[in-house]
């Protein structure tokens, strides 16, 4: 593995397994098989629960990380995941048009890295499932979005996550009278604050 992989990767992993643990916890909600995680940077905790994982990022050093393939798979390899799990990077902006089909991915991942829900909705298969956090406020784009519908939040018990899957509207229940169109989420690069707070929201891509 080279230095710079190793080192970015200790960085990426500096709340060690933390990442793995939240994956694992999706893995046991949803069992994906081909998942999309647009702005990934070098997060390859995916490739540790789940056999076929396509990352999308524009930074240079994500680009360089996942240049080094043996080190990648070294990585993978030491978390005790599915067996010969595939993984792509794609180095372009997920803003754009990606060189990936429509409606072919079971799970699309958007964690810390802007309107995600907006953008890749259409990699996503009907009835697949979308991951967000808060962040950016791609929650708040996906609970208006008619495309996609509340299945679930992921809350973290100590150190475990788990999903919860009663009464998870009340996670999209505004903490004031305050709300936000799509235009403005978008504009302002976040959401509106929620009375309960989870660690992520799992959506269900709906047939439209
Ligand atoms: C704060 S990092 C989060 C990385 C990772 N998702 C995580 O949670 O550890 C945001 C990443 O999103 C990437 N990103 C932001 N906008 C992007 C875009 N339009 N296309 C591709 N990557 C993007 C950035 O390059 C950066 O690597």
């Amino acid at each position: 593995m080279e230095a710079f992989t190793r080192k970015l990767w200790a960085k990426q992993d500096q709340h060690p397994g933390d990442r793995w643990r939240l994956f694992r916890a999706v893995a046991a909600a949803f069992p994906a098989t081909r998942v999309l995680y647009p702005g990934s940077y070098v997060d390859l905790a995916p490739s540790f629960v789940f056999p076929d994982v396509t990352y999308v990022d524009v930074d240079r050093r994500a680009a360089r990380f996942f240049t080094d393939e043996a080190g990648v798979r070294e990585i993978i390899a030491s978390h005790d995941g599915p067996p010969s799990p595939r993984f792509r990077f794609v180095d372009a902006d997920y803003t754009a048009e990606l060189a990936l089909a429509e409606a072919s991915f079971d799970l699309l991942i958007s964690l810390f890295a802007g309107p995600v829900s907006e953008h890749c909705a259409r990699y996503l298969r009907p009835g697949g499932w979308l991951l967000a956090n808060t962040s950016h406020g791609d929650v708040s784009l996906a609970a208006i979005d008619p495309r996609y519908r509340i299945v679930a939040v992921i809350v973290a018990e100590g150190d475990e996550y788990a999903a919860v899957w009663d009464d998870v509207e009340a996670y999209l229940a505004p903490r004031s009278s305050l709300r936000y169109s799509r235009e403005e989420i978008l504009r302002l690069g976040r959401g509106v604050p929620y009375r309960r707070s989870a660690h992520a929201y799992l959506f269900r891509r709906e047939l439209l």
